[in-house]
């Protein structure tokens, strides 16, 4: 199977230019390895720093020409949904075979033609923005990704206009006080963002709608504003609701109070399919100091502050305000390999070259295709919910009319906390999936009491076995709520609990294993002590894992 890699950008193109590519040396080696040939456009990585020769050497192939790159492609690696190519005098869907499959970002609520167009011409088209943030997906998840790279680049933008330091001074002139730093919206960006103001030595302090990122935000030695109005901004998954107008007045009075104070304004609110919110009123701005910077991530999707100009500097009263929407791109290199990789996990789960399959079983891959095979896939269908689950998120959108959505995208799938600080420990005992396991459990409880209240007193060995039944069964019980309740973000530490638990096992297994080993007791015994010890290995197997990843 061949993989095309192409130039996002062209000299002629309107400001900002895409920075990023596709697919780095990187992460075609592991492209390669995944048994697929790559074909690279000349001069595609140029802007992230990566000449062709570093592709050649990777393994890839540089196409002679570029029309024949996208003709022969079975898989076309894109950042930027697909395009005009005045260069080669075509639209990139027309360049395309018939069938071939398209991964990058696509944004079908506002793409609506081009949706089309890629359903008419059978593409598979594999919308990035749309990979649901659910635990195994993390590794896909270019969002959070990208988000990460602008949070963190959207301090360094405004440290670039900010006329003074970030951290405190005394110096024998005098005295200069840190900066103070205002983070709206605790995503994904707003915490990258945090701790990049941080490290510059900044105070820092953000207001979120969901209560859930106050921890987090305090971790990083921030300050969490509140409003006295109470009312929790959670929508799921990590993401916000639309909040009351009254919650909003008091959120609106909190910010006036703020703009005397604070020096930096960096904003990232966003409600999926909604437009950005407005929070940052003009009169704000004009309550902030001559001097101070605003930094609006919201500007692509409307801007959160009134005065933004996408891709623009405003100065508004002496405060400058950024509306960039290429901050992940102004860090190319990085940007570019974290994406590759976002996208050789997307491969991988999709079988390799080898193994190629668009399971529209695989949650990830139905979640992540607007199109298949001259149907257009999206939304995904919102999936019934398992058990009267009070968090169940409402599904974002109608399955059936492809509508526009103004920038984020379908959330549907959308239903699982990773790292967002959505979600914790949640037990529902009546949930379907745990429903046989209670209903045995009960079942055995039931047998156990009938034995005690009907064996002779001096059944010692009933009386035994009725107790031993009482444990096993509110020991399945209990295990089961745990493990199948705990959100998919704590399983780790579960796994810690469930390791100690694996210890007391095999230590009561071997007290079992002494005499006759041909005893059913003693087989038994045998039986946990094996499967307990693989799940202890297992255990260190992933924690040693996890640690690698912490390593510098
Ligand atoms: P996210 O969904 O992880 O975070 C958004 C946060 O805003 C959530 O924590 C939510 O609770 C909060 N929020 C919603 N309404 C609020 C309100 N009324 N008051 C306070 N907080 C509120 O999103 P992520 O991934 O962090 O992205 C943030 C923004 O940055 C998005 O608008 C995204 O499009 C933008 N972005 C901009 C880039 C650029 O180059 N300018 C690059 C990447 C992302």
């Amino acid at each position: 199977m061949r993989i095309a890699v192409v130039r996002e950008a062209l000299a002629t193109d309107p400001l900002p230019l895409e920075t990023r590519v596709a697919a780095t040396p990187d992460s075609i080696k592991r492209l390669i390895a995944l048994g697929f040939e790559v074909s690279v456009e000349s001069g595609a990585g140029e802007a992230a720093n990566f000449p062709d020769s570093q592709y050649v050497d990777a393994g890839a192939t540089i196409a002679a020409d570029a029309r024949e790159n996208y003709a022969a492609a079975d898989v076309l690696l894109k950042v930027r949904p697909l395009r005009e190519r005045p260069d080669l005098g075509a639209d990139e869907v027309d360049l395309l075979r018939d069938g071939a499959t398209v991964l990058g970002f696509f944004y079908p609520g506002r793409n609506t033609e081009l949706l089309e167009r890629a359903r008419a011409k059978k593409l598979t088209v594999l919308a990035m923005e749309c990979v649901p943030r659910i635990s195994r997906a993390q590794k896909m998840d270019a969002l959070s990704s990208q988000a990460n790279i602008a949070g963190y680049r959207a301090v360094l933008e405004a440290a670039n206009r900010y006329g003074s330091f970030f951290t405190g001074q005394m110096t024998a002139a005098g005295k200069v006080p840190p900066a103070k730093v205002l983070v709206i919206g605790a995503g994904v960006a707003g915490l990258a963002a945090l701790g990049a103001a941080k490290g510059l030595g900044a105070i820092i302090r953000s207001f979120d709608t969901r209560a859930a990122v106050r921890e987090q935000i305090e971790s990083m030695g921030g300050e969490f504003l509140e409003v006295t109005f109470k009312e929790d901004g959670d929508g799921g998954g990590g993401y916000a609701k639309e909040m009351s107008p009254a919650f909003l007045e008091a959120e609106y009075a909190l910010f006036r109070k703020q703009a005397k104070e604070v020096d930096i304004v960096i904003t990232t609110a966003l409600i999926p399919n909604k437009p950005a919110p407005k929070l940052w009123f003009k009169d704000m701005v004009e309550l902030m100091k001559p001097g101070s910077v605003i930094v609006d991530m919201a500007a692509e999707s409307g801007g959160n502050c009134d005065v933004t100009v996408a891709n623009e500097v405003v100065v508004h009263n002496g405060v400058i305000v950024l509306g960039f929407t290429d901050l992940a791109g102004r860090l190319p290199t990085t940007a570019s390999n974290l994406y590759g990789q976002n996208l050789v996990h997307l491969l991988t789960d999709m079988g390799g070259a080898k193994g190629w399959k668009v399971d529209f079983d695989d949650e990830v891959v139905r979640g992540a295709t607007v199109t298949h095979e001259g149907e257009i896939t999206w939304p995904p269908p919102v999936k019934p919910a398992a058990a009267p689950a009070p968090a169940a998120p409402k599904p974002a959108a109608a399955p059936a009319p492809v509508v526009a959505a103004p920038v984020a995208p379908p959330a549907p799938t959308k239903s699982k906390g990773h790292g967002h600080g959505g979600g914790g420990p949640k037990v529902h005992l009546g949930s379907a999936r745990s429903a046989p396991l209670t209903w045995l459990s009960i079942v055995a409880l039931a047998l156990s009491y009938f034995l005690l209240q009907n064996a002779a007193p001096d059944a010692t060995g009933l009386h035994l076995f009725a107790q031993q039944l009482t444990i096993f069964a509110l020991s399945c019980f209990v295990g089961w709520q745990v493990v199948w309740n705990v959100a998919p973000a704590l399983h780790t530490p579960l796994m810690s609990v469930t390791n100690a638990i694996s210890g007391i096992i095999v230590v009561g297994g071997m007290l079992h294993l002494s005499g006759d080993l041909s005893r059913p007791a003693a087989l038994l015994a045998l039986a946990a002590v094996l499967f307990a010890t693989i799940n202890i290995g297992g255990g260190f197997m992933v924690t040693r894992r996890m640690l690698k990843m912490f390593h510098r």
